[in-house]
Protein backbone atom coordinates (compact mmCIF):
# COMPACT_ATOMS: atom_id res chain seq x y z
CA UNK A 1 0.00 0.00 0.00
CA UNK A 2 1.59 3.37 -0.72
CA UNK A 3 -1.39 6.11 -0.55
CA UNK A 4 -0.64 9.19 0.58
CA UNK A 5 -3.16 11.67 2.71
CA UNK A 6 -2.87 15.48 3.79
CA UNK A 7 -4.77 15.67 6.99
CA UNK A 8 -5.38 19.27 7.21
CA UNK A 9 -1.69 20.09 5.88
CA UNK A 10 -0.84 23.66 6.12
CA UNK A 11 2.74 25.32 5.46
CA UNK A 12 3.70 28.89 6.74
CA UNK A 13 7.36 30.21 5.67
CA UNK A 14 9.61 31.66 8.07
CA UNK A 15 8.64 35.55 6.67
CA UNK A 16 4.91 34.84 7.27
CA UNK A 17 3.42 33.52 3.87
CA UNK A 18 0.99 31.08 4.35
CA UNK A 19 1.36 29.05 1.00
CA UNK A 20 -1.02 25.86 1.72
CA UNK A 21 -3.66 26.19 4.18
CA UNK A 22 -5.78 23.13 5.79
CA UNK A 23 -5.18 20.94 2.98
CA UNK A 24 -7.58 17.53 2.94
CA UNK A 25 -6.78 15.36 -0.10
CA UNK A 26 -6.16 11.35 -0.74
CA UNK A 27 -4.05 9.92 -3.43
CA UNK A 28 -4.91 6.16 -3.73
CA UNK A 29 -2.74 3.59 -4.14
CA UNK A 30 -1.77 3.19 -7.80
CA UNK A 31 -3.42 6.48 -8.61
CA UNK A 32 -2.09 9.29 -10.89
CA UNK A 33 -3.30 12.74 -9.16
CA UNK A 34 -1.90 15.80 -10.66
CA UNK A 35 -2.12 18.82 -9.45
CA UNK A 36 -2.84 22.34 -11.13
CA UNK A 37 -3.31 25.59 -10.06
CA UNK A 38 -1.86 28.95 -11.40
CA UNK A 39 1.65 30.46 -10.19
CA UNK A 40 2.13 30.40 -6.94
CA UNK A 41 -1.14 28.69 -5.74
CA UNK A 42 1.15 26.17 -3.26
CA UNK A 43 1.39 23.47 -5.70
CA UNK A 44 5.38 23.03 -5.36
CA UNK A 45 5.18 23.50 -1.52
CA UNK A 46 3.03 20.78 -1.36
CA UNK A 47 5.15 18.14 -3.29
CA UNK A 48 7.99 19.42 -1.22
CA UNK A 49 6.35 19.04 2.01
CA UNK A 50 5.20 15.29 0.67
CA UNK A 51 9.04 15.00 -0.35
CA UNK A 52 10.59 15.88 3.12
CA UNK A 53 12.22 18.89 1.62
CA UNK A 54 10.14 21.01 3.55
CA UNK A 55 8.96 20.94 6.97
CA UNK A 56 5.07 20.60 7.55
CA UNK A 57 3.76 23.44 10.07
CA UNK A 58 0.78 22.25 10.94
CA UNK A 59 -1.45 18.74 10.30
CA UNK A 60 -0.14 15.36 9.16
CA UNK A 61 0.99 13.68 6.12
CA UNK A 62 0.83 9.87 5.56
CA UNK A 63 2.42 7.22 3.34
CA UNK A 64 0.69 3.85 3.24
CA UNK A 65 -1.01 4.67 6.28
CA UNK A 66 1.92 5.90 8.07
CA UNK A 67 2.79 9.78 9.38
CA UNK A 68 5.96 10.72 7.61
CA UNK A 69 5.86 14.27 9.15
CA UNK A 70 9.60 13.62 10.74
CA UNK A 71 10.93 11.14 8.14
CA UNK A 72 13.99 12.26 6.44
CA UNK A 73 13.72 12.64 2.79
CA UNK A 74 15.37 9.30 2.31
CA UNK A 75 13.45 7.59 4.31
CA UNK A 76 10.50 8.08 2.57
CA UNK A 77 11.18 6.02 -0.49
CA UNK A 78 10.00 8.39 -3.11
CA UNK A 79 11.37 9.05 -6.68
CA UNK A 80 11.53 12.79 -7.89
CA UNK A 81 11.76 14.21 -11.06
CA UNK A 82 11.79 17.96 -11.19
CA UNK A 83 11.65 21.30 -13.70
CA UNK A 84 15.56 21.65 -13.65
CA UNK A 85 16.44 17.53 -14.18
CA UNK A 86 20.04 18.19 -12.88
CA UNK A 87 22.12 15.22 -14.21
CA UNK A 88 25.37 14.50 -12.80
CA UNK A 89 27.19 16.00 -15.64
CA UNK A 90 30.51 13.94 -15.67
CA UNK A 91 28.77 10.64 -15.10
CA UNK A 92 27.41 8.57 -18.31
CA UNK A 93 24.09 7.68 -18.53
CA UNK A 94 24.35 4.60 -17.05
CA UNK A 95 26.18 6.23 -14.10
CA UNK A 96 23.48 8.90 -13.32
CA UNK A 97 21.02 5.65 -13.73
CA UNK A 98 22.80 3.43 -11.34
CA UNK A 99 24.14 6.46 -8.90
CA UNK A 100 21.19 6.43 -6.31
CA UNK A 101 21.19 2.47 -5.96
CA UNK A 102 24.68 1.68 -5.84
CA UNK A 103 24.43 3.94 -2.52
CA UNK A 104 21.69 2.01 -0.77
CA UNK A 105 23.04 -0.08 2.18
CA UNK A 106 21.64 -3.10 4.22
CA UNK A 107 19.01 -4.87 3.70
CA UNK A 108 17.68 -2.09 0.89
CA UNK A 109 21.24 -3.31 -1.12
CA UNK A 110 21.17 -4.58 -4.47
CA UNK A 111 23.20 -7.22 -6.08
CA UNK A 112 25.04 -6.01 -9.48
CA UNK A 113 23.35 -8.48 -11.32
CA UNK A 114 19.89 -7.06 -10.01
CA UNK A 115 21.24 -3.45 -10.84
CA UNK A 116 22.67 -4.29 -14.27
CA UNK A 117 19.04 -6.20 -15.12
CA UNK A 118 17.35 -3.34 -13.77
CA UNK A 119 19.23 -0.51 -16.03
CA UNK A 120 18.57 -2.95 -18.94
CA UNK A 121 14.58 -3.09 -18.47
CA UNK A 122 14.32 0.91 -17.92
CA UNK A 123 16.47 2.09 -20.46
CA UNK A 124 14.75 -0.27 -22.99
CA UNK A 125 11.18 1.23 -21.48
CA UNK A 126 12.20 4.87 -22.17
CA UNK A 127 14.06 4.34 -25.42
CA UNK A 128 17.74 5.08 -23.73
CA UNK A 129 19.62 1.94 -24.40
CA UNK A 130 21.54 3.62 -27.37
CA UNK A 131 22.43 6.34 -24.72
CA UNK A 132 24.45 4.50 -21.96
CA UNK A 133 27.53 5.64 -22.86
CA UNK A 134 26.80 9.00 -23.34
CA UNK A 135 27.40 12.24 -20.97
CA UNK A 136 24.26 14.17 -20.23
CA UNK A 137 25.70 17.47 -22.40
CA UNK A 138 25.48 15.35 -25.36
CA UNK A 139 22.15 14.23 -25.26
CA UNK A 140 18.82 16.22 -26.26
CA UNK A 141 16.80 17.56 -23.79
CA UNK A 142 13.89 15.35 -23.88
CA UNK A 143 16.54 12.56 -24.05
CA UNK A 144 17.82 14.29 -20.64
CA UNK A 145 14.16 14.19 -19.53
CA UNK A 146 14.10 10.41 -20.10
CA UNK A 147 17.41 9.69 -18.05
CA UNK A 148 15.78 11.77 -15.06
CA UNK A 149 12.39 9.82 -15.01
CA UNK A 150 14.57 6.73 -15.67
CA UNK A 151 16.79 7.59 -12.44
CA UNK A 152 13.36 8.16 -10.35
CA UNK A 153 11.92 5.34 -11.38
CA UNK A 154 14.78 2.92 -11.68
CA UNK A 155 15.02 2.57 -7.84
CA UNK A 156 10.97 1.38 -8.42
CA UNK A 157 9.83 4.27 -5.52
CA UNK A 158 6.55 3.80 -3.58
CA UNK A 159 5.31 7.16 -4.75
CA UNK A 160 6.51 9.33 -7.80
CA UNK A 161 6.69 13.24 -7.40
CA UNK A 162 6.64 15.19 -10.76
CA UNK A 163 7.22 19.00 -10.65
CA UNK A 164 6.40 20.68 -14.04
CA UNK A 165 8.64 17.96 -15.41
CA UNK A 166 7.83 19.10 -19.30
CA UNK A 167 8.53 22.50 -18.71
CA UNK A 168 11.61 22.59 -20.53
CA UNK A 169 10.70 21.03 -23.99
CA UNK A 170 8.95 21.85 -27.43
CA UNK A 171 5.20 21.42 -28.20
CA UNK A 172 6.11 18.28 -29.75
CA UNK A 173 8.43 16.36 -27.55
CA UNK A 174 5.72 17.76 -24.37
CA UNK A 175 3.09 15.80 -25.95
CA UNK A 176 5.10 12.84 -26.67
CA UNK A 177 6.25 12.74 -23.29
CA UNK A 178 3.18 13.19 -22.40
CA UNK A 179 1.85 9.83 -23.94
CA UNK A 180 4.98 7.95 -22.36
CA UNK A 181 4.31 8.79 -19.22
CA UNK A 182 1.07 7.95 -19.15
CA UNK A 183 1.75 4.51 -20.61
CA UNK A 184 4.97 3.80 -18.01
CA UNK A 185 2.17 4.31 -14.84
CA UNK A 186 0.12 1.81 -17.03
CA UNK A 187 2.56 -0.64 -16.48
CA UNK A 188 4.08 0.23 -13.07
CA UNK A 189 0.77 1.96 -11.21
CA UNK A 190 3.57 4.00 -9.10
CA UNK A 191 1.18 6.22 -7.31
CA UNK A 192 2.48 9.57 -8.85
CA UNK A 193 1.94 13.27 -7.77
CA UNK A 194 2.32 15.27 -10.98
CA UNK A 195 2.46 19.18 -10.61
CA UNK A 196 1.28 21.37 -13.57
CA UNK A 197 0.01 24.60 -14.39
CA UNK A 198 -1.09 23.56 -17.68
CA UNK A 199 -4.69 22.40 -17.69
CA UNK A 200 -4.87 20.58 -20.65
CA UNK A 201 -1.89 18.45 -19.11
CA UNK A 202 -3.52 17.63 -16.12
CA UNK A 203 -6.76 16.52 -18.27
CA UNK A 204 -4.81 14.90 -20.20
CA UNK A 205 -2.93 12.86 -17.36
CA UNK A 206 -4.47 12.50 -14.66
CA UNK A 207 -7.20 10.12 -12.99
CA UNK A 208 -7.98 12.64 -10.73
CA UNK A 209 -7.00 16.27 -10.33
CA UNK A 210 -6.62 18.63 -7.29
CA UNK A 211 -6.87 22.28 -8.73
CA UNK A 212 -5.47 24.86 -6.20
CA UNK A 213 -5.80 28.13 -5.80
CA UNK A 214 -4.04 30.45 -3.46
CA UNK A 215 -3.26 27.47 -0.99
CA UNK A 216 -6.48 26.34 -1.02
CA UNK A 217 -7.91 23.15 -2.08
CA UNK A 218 -11.14 24.26 -4.86
CA UNK A 219 -11.63 20.85 -6.33
CA UNK A 220 -10.50 17.13 -6.27
CA UNK A 221 -12.13 14.80 -9.01
CA UNK A 222 -11.71 12.96 -12.25
CA UNK A 223 -10.98 15.30 -15.24
CA UNK A 224 -15.00 14.93 -16.32
CA UNK A 225 -16.50 15.95 -13.19
CA UNK A 226 -14.38 18.85 -12.72
CA UNK A 227 -14.92 20.17 -16.19
CA UNK A 228 -18.82 19.01 -15.87
CA UNK A 229 -19.65 19.97 -12.64
CA UNK A 230 -16.78 22.90 -11.62
CA UNK A 231 -16.95 23.24 -7.46
CA UNK A 232 -16.87 27.04 -7.60
CA UNK A 233 -16.13 30.26 -10.01
CA UNK A 234 -12.19 29.44 -9.60
CA UNK A 235 -12.70 25.80 -11.25
CA UNK A 236 -15.13 26.97 -13.74
CA UNK A 237 -13.12 30.38 -15.05
CA UNK A 238 -9.33 28.29 -14.69
CA UNK A 239 -10.86 25.10 -16.02
CA UNK A 240 -13.44 25.23 -18.21
CA UNK A 241 -13.75 28.42 -19.50
CA UNK A 242 -10.00 27.73 -20.78
CA UNK A 243 -10.86 24.67 -22.30
CA UNK A 244 -13.55 26.21 -24.26
CA UNK A 245 -11.05 28.91 -25.44
CA UNK A 246 -8.99 26.48 -26.70
CA UNK A 247 -11.70 24.29 -28.77
CA UNK A 248 -12.45 27.56 -29.80
CA UNK A 249 -9.86 28.65 -31.29
CA UNK A 250 -9.06 25.50 -32.64
CA UNK A 251 -12.25 25.38 -34.44
CA UNK A 252 -11.59 28.38 -35.59
CA UNK A 253 -8.86 27.67 -37.68
CA UNK A 254 -9.99 24.26 -38.93
CA UNK A 255 -12.98 26.29 -40.38
CA UNK A 256 -10.54 28.76 -41.96
CA UNK A 257 -8.78 25.95 -43.91
N1 LIG B 1 11.06 29.53 0.67
C1 LIG B 1 10.02 30.34 0.66
N2 LIG B 1 9.89 31.35 1.56
C2 LIG B 1 8.82 32.18 1.54
N3 LIG B 1 7.78 32.06 0.69
C3 LIG B 1 7.85 31.08 -0.22
C4 LIG B 1 8.96 30.17 -0.29
N4 LIG B 1 8.74 29.29 -1.31
C5 LIG B 1 7.56 29.64 -1.84
N5 LIG B 1 7.02 30.72 -1.20
C6 LIG B 1 5.72 31.36 -1.47
O1 LIG B 1 4.70 30.39 -1.25
C7 LIG B 1 3.66 30.52 -2.22
C8 LIG B 1 3.50 29.18 -2.97
O2 LIG B 1 4.70 28.93 -3.70
P1 LIG B 1 4.89 27.60 -4.57
O3 LIG B 1 6.29 27.59 -5.02
O4 LIG B 1 4.40 26.45 -3.77
O5 LIG B 1 3.89 27.89 -5.78
P2 LIG B 1 3.61 27.06 -7.12
O6 LIG B 1 2.15 26.76 -7.13
O7 LIG B 1 4.55 25.92 -7.21
O8 LIG B 1 3.91 28.15 -8.26
P3 LIG B 1 4.59 27.97 -9.73
O9 LIG B 1 3.52 27.45 -10.65
O10 LIG B 1 4.97 29.39 -10.08
O11 LIG B 1 5.78 27.07 -9.61
C9 LIG B 1 4.05 31.68 -3.12
O12 LIG B 1 3.39 32.82 -2.65
C10 LIG B 1 5.55 31.81 -2.91
O13 LIG B 1 5.99 33.13 -3.09
MG1 LIG C 1 6.14 25.43 -8.56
Amino acid sequence: MSGVNFVDVSKTYEDGTEAVRGLELEVVSGEFLVLVGPSGCGKTTTLRMLAGLEEVSEGEIRIGGAKVNDLPPKARDIGMVFQSYALYPHKSVEQNLTFGMEMMKGEEALSSNEIESRVKEISNLLGIAELLEKRPRELSGGQRQRVALGRALIRRPKVLLMDEPLSNLDAKLRNQMRIELRRLHEEHGTTTVYVTHDQIEAMTLADRIAIMNDGELQQHATPDECYNNPANDFVKDFLCRHIDEIVTTANHIVSKR
